[in-house]
């Protein structure tokens, strides 16, 4: 039933894509979703920029073509999904392992349209353990800093990023300043990217529930 709903929010995606040349595409069952709807109207579209190896395979098996961001300067559209929602759309992302890229492509996308299923709804962020992408010889340092800022950093075992890095995820964080936090992670060193994305936002989150489509936006 979940990923029904993960399917109506990424069809309620498509319309935000009509008038697009190059897509900005991240990663998840929820994306995954809206690759898969992109089969019929493919020809639509010059190519994506992919925030993932997962992703790329994926619309390369349907014939779109992957471009390199460096290539296209920034893009109209971002589509992602999200591992938690607040009311501000800041979001938790980074279940997949892909934030880093997922942050990049967003930062560089006039909108970000997020995807997801009502139950990624919350009150308040930190529930779902926090990522953090973390440089491999930093690991030990970094762990111990999250301590001191009061964080249960756990390893991401037998998982490399596609940038060949390790993760942490935070466990048992309350967040009560997203942007101040993620501010406060970035800045450790050996830390690449935290998936808390409150200074970049969405600009549109569209949740599919048993009751519907809504669409928030700011
Ligand atoms: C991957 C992500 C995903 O968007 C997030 O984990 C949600 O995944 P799903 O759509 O499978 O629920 O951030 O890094």
């Amino acid at each position: 039933m979940q990923d029904d709903l993960k399917k109506q929010a990424a069809e309620a995606a498509l319309p935000y894509v009509q008038d697009c040349r190059i897509l900005g595409v991240g990663t998840g069952s929820t994306v995954n979703h809206f690759i898969d709807l992109l089969a019929p109207i493919k020809h639509r579209f010059e190519g994506a920029v992919s925030s993932s190896e997962a992703s790329t395979v994926r619309l390369q098996a349907l014939g779109i073509p992957i471009v390199d961001l460096n290539a296209v300067g920034s893009l109209d559209v971002y589509i992602d999904g999200a591992d938690e929602i607040n009311s501000n759309l800041e979001l938790i992302k980074g279940g997949g392992g892909a934030l880093t890229r997922e942050k990049i492509i967003a930062a560089a996308s006039r909108q970000f349209v997020c995807i997801a299923d009502q139950s990624k709804l919350v009150s308040r962020l930190g529930a779902f353990p926090l990522p953090v992408e973390v440089i491999p010889m930093a690991r030990s340092y970094v762990a111990r800093e999250i301590i001191a800022l009061g964080g249960h950093p756990v390893w991401r075992e037998n998982f490399i990023t596609d940038n060949g890095n390790i993760i942490l995820d935070i466990q048992r964080l309350d967040i009560l300043e997203p942007m101040k936090l993620e501010n406060t992670l970035n800045n450790i060193t050996g830390v690449v990217t935290v998936g808390l994305f409150a200074n970049r936002a969405a600009d549109t989150v569209i949740l599919a529930s048993e009751q519907g489509i809504k669409t928030l936006s700011l």
